[in-house]
């Protein structure tokens, strides 16, 4: 058995968590009643599908197999994507509401701190992160559509009082950080004195 590289756990959980987007958004592609949600979809099926894929492949050129666990979330997901819940009620199901858009800190950057992944699976890797950062802006995309074109649903407008809530938070504490810094820039002793 060849040695274990120590990002062998990174590329199993990605090979089965694309594997398992693949299975839910296709089921999800059958049932949709939207031709445009349909594109959107079949586009991101597509790559969670070849990833689940070509991850698989890369554990096993590494030498080893991909080990899947049981996970009752994915039962859930299945559920709710063959169901006739409406797109934008699935999108909020499965969290693709929240998605990051790729200009935040997200958990890829994290992925090159290992310096030890070799030259193909590091080539892989960045493929891979910047597919998913494209789809988080392609998912993003569909479903303000469809947010907006739930129009006056009082939930939609609930998301965006919620999202103006949110961005005046994060400006109060960006002010409280700035006068924390002013306050202990102006407590530090001079040289002088
Ligand atoms: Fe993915």
């Amino acid at each position: 058995m060849p040695d274990k590289p120590s990002y062998l756990g990174l590329l199993n959980a990605i090979a089965v968590a694309e594997a398992r987007a693949h299975e839910y958004l296709t089921a999800w592609i059958e049932v949709t009643p939207s031709s445009d949600v349909c594109a959107v979809l079949r586009t991101v099926a597509a790559r969670e599908g070849e990833h689940g894929m070509a991850f698989a492949k890369r554990v096993d050129e590494l030498g080893f197999q991909v080990r899947v666990k049981e996970d009752p979330e994915h039962a859930r997901r299945m559920e709710i994507a063959r169901s006739d819940r409406s797109d934008l009620e699935k999108m909020k199901a499965f969290g693709l509401h929240k998605v990051d858009t790729g200009n935040k800190p997200d958990v890829f950057d994290d992925f090159f701190k290992d310096h030890s992944i070799d030259i193909w699976t590091g080539e892989l890797l960045g493929r891979y992160i910047a597919e998913e950062r494209d789809t988080a802006r392609l998912l993003r995309g569909c479903y303000q559509q469809l947010k907006a074109a739930a129009g006056g649903d009082a939930s939609a407008a609930a998301d965006d009082r919620l999202d103006a809530i949110e961005s005046k938070i994060d400006a109060v504490c960006r002010a409280v950080d700035e006068l924390r810094q002013i306050v202990c820039a102006q407590s530090m002793p001079t040289a002088t004195s």
